[in-house]
């Protein structure tokens, strides 16, 4: 019953250790506004159709869930909406296969539940729990990477919004529309758990893919700002070009945050030479030190960034 009042100690206690790491802002719940913020000050570019169905899905109290190939922005666009929609910065949980309810909603400090008891006086909040308290958002980054068993705890919690301590005999209920989540996923890695039916059947799912060759250029002006225009443009075309032929062909795929690393690089590099531009030697010194992730891979990436810029 005493669930949604402050003087709950839990509660208090989440404000005590989350208050200062929580900013607060203005909420932004207006789809074109939001894209306006994620790219002005977020420096992200995002797809109207991405903010439109997530935000759809929060009126609606429903998960979202982000699939697509690594470095595809689906972390940090997760949780600049989550941020903007409640006002408040997001927590991001990064799963792994240890995951469980003590680490996201929260667990017994061993030393004084020893001469205190398991009460609320040992009882440690963790972010889940401290989230839905202070109504913001929760990104769950790489879900597939967790055990079912952290999965069918969080669909019950998704479903009912709310989050039962059993040793404590309390339950914590959503204060608000702040408290929102979403998921991300990698599907092509097949080293991961796959995901219930029953999981996919409660969130709203939107595919995220590697960009245009026009969006990845904005991508790229977006996060060098000035610097971009140390690399001539026909040589950014090239990078671009590049890294869509890995993409179908080496085993770790270039994300546009590889794209992103490997100009920065260049342009440092460039600079470090007191060079007016990047030229194609940059390119490719740094092209190998980003973009080769494996011993597989070496040789592909060589030929074709030879390939690619010696045309
Ligand atoms: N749409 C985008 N707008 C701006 N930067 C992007 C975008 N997509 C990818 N990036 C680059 O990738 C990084 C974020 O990738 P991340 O969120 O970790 O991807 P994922 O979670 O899909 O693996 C950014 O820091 C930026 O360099
Ligand atoms: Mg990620």
């Amino acid at each position: 019953m005493a669930s949604n009042v402050y003087d709950d100690p839990i509660v208090k206690k989440v404000f005590e250790i989350y208050g200062s790491v929580i900013e607060e802002y203005k909420p932004i719940r207006n789809p074109d506004l939001m894209i306006d913020y994620l790219r002005e000050k977020f420096k992200l570019l995002v797809k109207p159709r991405i903010v439109y169905i997530t935000l759809a899905a929060f009126y609606n109290n429903r998960p979202v869930l982000f699939e697509g190939p690594p470095g595809t922005g689906k972390t940090e666009i997760g949780e600049a909406i989550l941020t903007l929609w409640a006002g408040k910065s997001a927590f991001v949980l990064p799963c792994s296969e240890n995951y469980d309810e003590y680490r996201v909603i929260g667990d017994f400090h061993p030393i004084i539940a020893m001469s205190k008891g398991f009460n609320e006086e040992s009882f440690i909040p963790r972010p889940l729990l401290a989230a839905l308290i202070m109504d913001t958002g929760v990104l769950i980054d790489e879900i597939r990477r967790s055990s079912e068993e952290f999965q069918n705890m969080l669909l019950d919690i998704i479903d009912k919004r709310r989050i039962i301590v059993p040793e404590l005999k309390k339950v914590y209920r959503q204060r608000g529309t702040g408290f929102q989540i979403i998921l991300t996923s990698n599907p092509e890695d097949i080293a991961q758990n796959e995901l219930s039916d029953a999981f996919l059947r409660r969130v709203v799912r939107i595919k995220f893919s590697y960009p245009s060759l026009e969006e990845e250029i904005e991508i790229l002006k977006l996060r060098l700002e000035d610097d971009i225009n140390y690399i001539p443009l026909n040589l950014v075309k090239k990078m671009i070009e590049a890294v869509n032929s890995l993409r179908k062909t080496t085993m770790y795929k270039p994300g546009p945050s590889d794209t992103v690393s490997w100009a920065t690089l260049a342009v440092k590099i460039a600079k470090a030479k007191n060079a007016k531009r990047v030229g194609v030697k940059e390119l490719i010194e740094s092209g190998e030190a980003v973009l080769i992730k494996n011993l597989e891979d070496e040789d592909i990436v060589r030929e074709t960034l030879y390939r690619v810029f010696k045309e």
